[in-house]
This record gives structure tokens, C-alpha cells and sequence, in this order.
């Protein structure tokens, strides 16, 4: 038998950076996020007769490179599932993305999202047991807590317990990520969240982002969005300069993450609107343009990107494609 899901990614613009259970996946503060619909894994799942499970690439327009760590969390995360609904027997897991898995953007809420989607439908069909889009939201996040944003669209909350879809009269969000680098990373956002604590700066930073985090909420519409930019600003310098005075510190930028967000920031001086900026754990620079600031996004593509660095956005409708 086979069964197949797919999942979209996530870009939080509120962090989750710090767990309060590391076992659990908990997070020491809430997080908000924007679903990427455009940016999607697929998992097929089909019976086998061997051993044990296994992971192979679905063949996709895009290599889906996974390291051997990262297959058996992946694995782990299967098992978890397949324990949860006490079914037994080897499957073959096959996943890939509609989008380059090399190009720094963070694929783990996609993967392990797509991931719990299939298993839960198969499991599901298996065991005779319902299970709701919450529950298998909290499966998720015991793989990767990111990845239970990916259940729900668009503007979605994450308080550790559950996740909530928030109203807002923001909507279509035009994404771009200015690809400024492409190594994978040295420091995996698992072992971020294990890091951070030895920061000063973790003291207070759970209250920083929840009061961030209310205040955003507070202001999602149209007429705050130079606000919701401040605070998105603000927040991922937060989340990155945990990384920079951990003990022993590390970090993602690159010198030209600095020249992107420079031109960002200049941009929102000289046209008083622009995009909301942020970062992940990675050297990308993300750009959320609303959907009447087309014009003004090409703009800010031609006078500043177009020259240097390779862009990844699904502006016009046309897809995610690269320019
Ligand atoms: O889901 P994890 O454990 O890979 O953590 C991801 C954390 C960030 O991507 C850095 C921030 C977030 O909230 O998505």
C-alpha cells in the first residue's frame, strides 16, 4: 500500500530559539509565523516487507541531500509516529522538495510536517484511530517544533501547547530570500537551542518575545505595518545575537547578509514603506512584501539584488522560481 502528503514550510517572524524541555521539544516562548505554501515537501509511504524502515530521495526537480544524522532523526521521528499508533512492520519513506534544499532555506518544518501527515493518515487507516489536525500538530513538534506552524495557515501561533491560526487583514504575502549563501550549516538548529542558555542576554529573553510577540499580534493590519517591520527587525537580531554571545558564541552571517539587510533598511528610509525583514538560523535574508507592493518589491529587487545575488520568491503567481 502507499500513501503520499505533502506539507508546506514556515518562516517565523516571532522565534522559537530555547526549549524549557529539551525531550519534548518545548519552547521557552511562543512563536508566530508566516506559512510558505509555495515551499512544500512531499512524503510517499509504502509497506515493505523488510527489516526496517528506510529513507530514500523522492525524485523531484530538486536533490534532497540528507546527512546520516539527519536521516535517523528522521527515522526517529517515524518510529515516534508508528509507536503512537501502534502499528509494526518496515516502510519505505521517500521525500523531497518543490524547492532547492540547498539554497539555505530551513526545509526541516516542511520535512517533518509531510512526514507526520503521511504517517498519520497511514497509521491511521491501519489502526482504525481518528486523530484531529492538533493532535498530529503535537506529534510533529516532537520531531521538529517548527514544523507544527505547517499545520495550519497562514499567520499561525505556537505556545508550546497548541497551535492558532491568528486573523489578520494582511493576507498573500509575497515571499523572496535573498540567497546569500548556500553551505549547509555547522551548527544545526537542535544544537542552537542547547546553546543559547550559556547567552547574558537569555535572561529575559522568554518576556522579550512574548511581549514581541503580543505587540505584533496587537498590530496585524495594514495601517501598522511599518510596526509589524520594527518588530520583525528586532526580533531576529534578538534570535541572533543569542547565537553571537553564547558561550562559546557562533553564528550564520555572512558579510553580505549584512549588505542585504543594509539595502533593506535604507530602502524603508528612502521610500518610508518596504518589506518585513527576517532571518532564520542561516545567512538568507527573507523579504514579505504585501500583495499591493508588487511594484515597489521589483523595485528593491532591480536597485539592489538583481546585480549581486541569486533570489528565490513566488512574486506574480508564478511559482517559487529564481531570478
Ligand atoms: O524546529 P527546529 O527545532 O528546527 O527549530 C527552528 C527554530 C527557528 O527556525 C530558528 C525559528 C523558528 O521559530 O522557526
Amino acid at each position: 500500500m502507499i500513501w503520499k502528503s505533502e506539507r508546506p514550510s514556515n518562516i517565523a517572524l516571532i522565534k522559537y530559539m530555547g526549549k524549557s524541555d529539551i525531550e519534548r521539544n518545548k519552547p521557552s516562548n511562543s512563536s508566530l509565523s508566516w506559512t510558505l505554501d509555495h515551499l512544500k515537501t512531499t512524503v510517499v509511504l509504502e509497506q515493505i516487507n523488510g527489516v526496517e524502515d528506510v529513507w530514500e530521495p523522492l525524485p523531484t526537480d530538486f536533490p534532497f541531500p540528507m546527512s546520516e544524522k539527519g536521516k535517523q532523526k528522521y527515522l526517529n521521528h517515524f518510529k515516534r509516529l508508528k509507536d503512537h499508533f501502534s502499528v509494526k512492520g518496515s516502510f519505505i519513506l521517500r521525500s523531497g522538495n518543490n524547492f532547492p534544499a540547498d539554497c539555505g532555506i530551513a526545509s526541516s518544518a516542511s520535512s517533518f510536517a509531510a512526514l507526520t501527515e503521511v504517517s498519520c493518515l497511514a497509521f491511521s487507516e491501519l489502526s482504525q484511530k481518528k486523530i484531529d489536525i492538533y493532535k498530529k500538530a503535537e506529534l510533529s513538534a516532537l520531531g521538529s517544533g517548527s514544523s507544527c506552524r505547517s499545520f495550519l495557515t497562514d499567520w499561525v501561533m505556537w505556545d508550546g501547547e497548541v497551535i492558532k491560526p491568528i486573523d489578520s487583514d494582511i493576507k498573500n504575502l509575497q515571499h523572496m530570500v535573498v540567497i546569500v549563501g548556500e553551505d549547509t550549516k555547522k551548527i544545526s538548529s537542535s544544537q542552537a537551542h542547547k546553546i543559547v542558555p550559556t547567552s547574558a542576554l537569555y535572561q529575559g529573553r522568554a518576556e522579550r518575545a512574548e511581549h514581541r510577540l503580543n505587540d505584533f499580534v496587537s498590530k496585524m493590519n495594514k495601517e501598522c505595518w511599518p510596526e509589524l517591520f520594527q518588530l520583525s527587525w528586532e526580533e531576529f537580531w534578538d534570535m541572533h545575537a543569542l547565537f553571537e554571545t553564547s558561550r562559546p558564541a557562533f553564528g550564520y552571517f555572512l558579510a553580505d547578509s549584512f549588505d542585504v539587510l543594509r539595502s533593506a533598511r535604507f530602502f524603508w528610509q528612502q521610500e518610508g514603506d518596504g518589506p518585513l525583514v527576517t532571518m532564520d538560523a542561516g545567512p538568507n535574508v527573507h523579504l514579505l512584501w504585501r500583495e499591493d507592493q508588487v511594484d515597489l518589491s521589483l523595485k528593491f529587487f532591480q536597485e539592489n539584488i538583481a546585480k549581486r545575488w541569486t533570489c528565490l520568491t513566488n512574486i506574480h503567481g508564478i511559482g517559487f522560481h529564481k531570478v
